[in-house]
This record gives structure tokens, C-alpha cells and sequence, in this order.
């Protein structure tokens, strides 16, 4: 039997794949929907979004809304880009722009691959 021994570069090799498996994972999530910015959507979710709906994996949201990950999973893009481009009660009215829609439904499509 051959004892492999565990070398110092061994251990960094599987680091570095851990890192580009983890670097990749990311990728993926960022590109869900690529014309607008999940980052930017994260903002204005929390400030606008976040009394009624649970934004995100840590948040808590009312009753009567669901969750953006809920969302995420039984609605598309093509959905969400209608639903948001007229307000909805009882949400206030804010007019969205076209790229804060885009950013929105960036964030909010990440959230199913969480
Ligand atoms: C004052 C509370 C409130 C605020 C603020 C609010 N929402 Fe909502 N939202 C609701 C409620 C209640 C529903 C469910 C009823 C409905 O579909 O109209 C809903 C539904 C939705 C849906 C549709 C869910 C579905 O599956 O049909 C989306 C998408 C959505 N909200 C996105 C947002 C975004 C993005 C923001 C921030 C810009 C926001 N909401 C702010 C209360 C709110």
C-alpha cells in the first residue's frame, strides 16, 4: 500500500480549488439576470422594500407579503418586469425607473440560488 504523504504544497493546491469553486459559485449567482445590479437592488430593497417584504436571507418580513426568495422561485423575469413597472397597494406609489426595476429583479432572481 502507498501512504500518499500530505505535503504543504498538497494542501495549498486544494485551497486554491476551493477558492476558484467558490470565486465560480459567486459568478453564477451575479449573472442570474445580468442586465441590472444585484448590489444596487440589495440598497433600494431594504430602504423601500424591506417593511413589508423579507429582502433577504436574514430579514423578516410582514404576513401579508412574501418573501423575496418566495418570489423569486414562482415568478420570471418577464413577470416581475410587468408587476413592478405599476405600483401596488399597499406599497406607496414610487415610479420606478426601468434600470432600478432591472436592478431590483437582479436581486431578487439571486435569491433563488441561495
Ligand atoms: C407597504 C408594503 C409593501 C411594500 C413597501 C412593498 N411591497 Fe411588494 N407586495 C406587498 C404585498 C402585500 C404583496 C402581495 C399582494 C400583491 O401581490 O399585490 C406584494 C407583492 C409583491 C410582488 C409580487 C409577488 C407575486 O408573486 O406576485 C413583488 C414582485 C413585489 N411585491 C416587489 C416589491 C418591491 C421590489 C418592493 C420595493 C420597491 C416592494 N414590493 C415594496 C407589499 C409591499
Amino acid at each position: 500500500m502507498i501512504v500518499e504523504p500530505i505535503t504543504l504544497a498538497g494542501i495549498q493546491m486544494a485551497g486554491r480549488r476551493l477558492c476558484i469553486s467558490i470565486l465560480l459559485s459567486h459568478a453564477i449567482v451575479f449573472s442570474a439576470y445580468a442586465a441590472g445590479d444585484p448590489v444596487e437592488g440589495r440598497r433600494m430593497s431594504k430602504r423601500w422594500c424591506a417593511s413589508c417584504h423579507a429582502v433577504g436571507p436574514e430579514g423578516r418580513g410582514s404576513d401579508t407579503a412574501p418573501s423575496f426568495a418566495a418570489i423569486a422561485q414562482r415568478r420570471d423575469v418577464t413577470y416581475l418586469q410587468a408587476f413592478l413597472s405599476r405600483p401596488h397597494p399597499p406599497m406607496p406609489r414610487v415610479q420606478l425607473s426601468r434600470q432600478e426595476i432591472d436592478d431590483l429583479i437582479a436581486y431578487i432572481e439571486a435569491q433563488q440560488l441561495r
